[in-house]
Parts: C-alpha cells; sequence; structure tokens
C-alpha cells in the first residue's frame, strides 16, 4: 500500500515538475525563438501545387533550395509551377498528375516519386476544396468529395510516404487546416468539419508515432497550420465587418507556414492570435463565442 503510494507520490512530483518545466522553456522560446531549419536538400513533396497556396509554397522552398515534388489534379497549372522553379535555376522540380482523392493513383504516384526522387522527407498536406452552401443544399457526392480531398487523402498520402520516415526516424508532417477548423461557421458545415478532423488526425498520429518510440517524440515532426481567409480566389464570397479583417495576402500566409515548418512549431494560426482567443474563449460559456462571431460577423457566404 504505502509503495504504491510512493510511487504515485512521486509520479506526480515528475509530472509537475516536467510541466513547469516546459511552461519556463515556452516562455524562453517566446523571447528567444527556435531558429529556422536549414532545407536545403530536404525533398518536399506538396500536393495542390496548380494554384495558390500550395503553388507558392512549391516556389518558395525551390527559392530555399530544397528538392520540390508537386502534385495536383490540374496538371496544366501544376507544369507551370514546376517550369517556374526550373526557369529560376536553384533547385529541383518535379511535377506529377494526381487525384490525391483516389487511392490507387496516390499507391502508384508515390511509387513513381520514390523511384524518380527518392525519399520524401517533408510532407505538405494542402490541396483542398471550399464549396459553400447550406448543409441541406449541399447534394451527397459534394459532401464525400469534400471528405475524400480534404482528409481521406490525408490518410493515402500519409499510408504512401510515413513508413519510410519511420525507418529512416527523419521527417516532417505539415498539414493546412484553416481557421475554419478551429471555429464552426455557417454555409461551410461539410469543410468545417473536414478541417476540424485534420487537427484531430494530426494530434493523434503524433501521438501515436511517441507511443511506438517508447514515450519519447520521434524526430518525425508535425505542424498543423489554420490559416485565415487567404487571397487566392478559394473563398469566393468572404464575410468580414473590419476593414482589418479582409483576407490575408498568399505571401504573407506562405511565409507563415514556411517558417512554422522550419521552426518546427506543432500548432499555428495565421494571424498567430487566433489560435490563443480560440483556447480563451472555449474556457468561457459557449454563448461567449456566439457573441464574439456576432460582433465579428466573420465568414463565408452562400455561393451562387
Ligand atoms: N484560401 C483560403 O482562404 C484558405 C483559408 C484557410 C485554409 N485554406 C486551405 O489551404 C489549402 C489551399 O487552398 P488554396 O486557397 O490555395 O486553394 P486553391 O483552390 O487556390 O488551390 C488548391 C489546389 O488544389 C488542387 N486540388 C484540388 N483538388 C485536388 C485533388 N483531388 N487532387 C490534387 N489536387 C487537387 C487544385 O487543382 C488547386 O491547384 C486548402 O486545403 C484550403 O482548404 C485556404
Ligand atoms: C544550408 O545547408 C547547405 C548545405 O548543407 C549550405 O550550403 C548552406 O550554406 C546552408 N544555409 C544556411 C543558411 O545555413
Amino acid at each position: 500500500m504505502i509503495k504504491t503510494y510512493g510511487i504515485l507520490l512521486m509520479d506526480v512530483l515528475l509530472l509537475i515538475s516536467a510541466i513547469l518545466c516546459d511552461i519556463v522553456k515556452g516562455i524562453y522560446r517566446l523571447c528567444v525563438p527556435v531558429a529556422e531549419k536549414n532545407v536545403t536538400g530536404e525533398v518536399i513533396l506538396i500536393t495542390g501545387t496548380g494554384h495558390g497556396i500550395g503553388k507558392e509554397l512549391a516556389l518558395k522552398y525551390a527559392s530555399l533550395g530544397a528538392t520540390v515534388v508537386c502534385w495536383d489534379i490540374n496538371e496544366q497549372g501544376n507544369d507551370e509551377t514546376v517550369e517556374e522553379i526550373k526557369q529560376n535555376g536553384v533547385s529541383k522540380a518535379y511535377g506529377y498528375k494526381c487525384d490525391v482523392s483516389n487511392r490507387e493513383e496516390v499507391i502508384k504516384t508515390a511509387e513513381k516519386v520514390k523511384k524518380e526522387v527518392g525519399d520524401v522527407t517533408i510532407l505538405i498536406n494542402n490541396a483542398g476544396i471550399m464549396p459553400s452552401y447550406h448543409l441541406m443544399d449541399h447534394t451527397p457526392e459534394h459532401i464525400k468529395r469534400i471528405f475524400d480531398i480534404n482528409v481521406l487523402a490525408h490518410c493515402w498520402i500519409l499510408q504512401a510516404f510515413l513508413p519510410n520516415m519511420i525507418k529512416n526516424d527523419y521527417g516532417h508532417i505539415v498539414s493546412i487546416s484553416s481557421m475554419a477548423g478551429i471555429f464552426g461557421l455557417p454555409n461551410i458545415v461539410p469543410y468545417c468539419s473536414s478541417k476540424f478532423a485534420i487537427r484531430g488526425l494530426m494530434e493523434a498520429l503524433c501521438e501515436e508515432l511517441r507511443a511506438q518510440n517508447g514515450g519519447k517524440s520521434s524526430n518525425i515532426k508535425f505542424t498543423t497550420i489554420y490559416p485565415y481567409m487567404v487571397n487566392t480566389g478559394l473563398c469566393k464570397k468572404p464575410l468580414y465587418r473590419f476593414q482589418s479583417m479582409q483576407l490575408i495576402s498568399i505571401k504573407e500566409a506562405v511565409d507563415a507556414i514556411v517558417k512554422a515548418q522550419r521552426q518546427n512549431i506543432r500548432e499555428v494560426s495565421i494571424p498567430t492570435y487566433w489560435f490563443y482567443i480560440n483556447s480563451l474563449i472555449r474556457c468561457l460559456p459557449p454563448s461567449c463565442r456566439e457573441h464574439l462571431s456576432d460582433f465579428l460577423k466573420v465568414g463565408v457566404d452562400v455561393a451562387d
């Protein structure tokens, strides 16, 4: 009896000291940020590189000396991205047409990448769609498509590339969720659910790898990004009350994503304060979130 309580007491003290230690480290890191990792020589697979955030991510990583593997269902847009990178002449770029929602296609294309380029060391799951209708106006095919691309594709791609990362005990997985993955919003109910799902997927997978690694964090890093509306055209009818809350530029979003990845940051919203506001508001009664929402009037209108 006494022995059991002794062990329990020890464990509680260890828990408290570990938490305090990490809080101190966290405060230190607020003053002295982690240095950004050098991505020269990394092989970075990015999905949805034919347009928008994915395209700019590919260009940015290429300018930093990484080898970039570009996947998109839109072959023309994707080829343009690869051409642009090649013209800049700093890095290598490879383009593949792939519908990430198609599991067979993902597996086949992944095999090609392994043969033609080598092991992917950084995976950025970015491709996504956002149809905006009332839930009742979404067709079943619509809803399934949203989940196929925004969620299930992540599983297929992870199953294709994670084994090598685990074998090499090295890698980084980045997922682009959304502000709609931390706040529920009208007119994009399936999209919000798919983006909330990404948060769970990333946290659970990170925990699973830690468990498989005997409780220690493995050398495979995780970064989940929650951007506010970005000026790519994806968000066709943005709503907001204040001019200061207009859409953020693609450059701002991409700089923040690359910085977070290079600093091994686990979760970050763009702008960063939204993540803290969310954590705070969730400690209050649910109506408080509604009051904030009514005040800001941020969201997405239904498409025509
Ligand atoms: N733009 C925003 O306001 C915003 C805000 C938060 C999060 N996000 C997220 O960022 C990511 C990128 O968004 P974006 O604004 O750059 O979009 P975008 O529409 O500009 O580009 C998306 C790209 O993904 C590709 N794609 C779509 N379906 C695909 C499929 N099945 N297989 C392969 N490629 C496919 C498209 O062809 C396109 O090139 C998405 O996951 C989106 O949900 C966007
Ligand atoms: C990154 O690494 C490469 C090769 O490993 C090196 O040539 C380059 O100078 C490094 N860049 C920085 C900014 O440290």
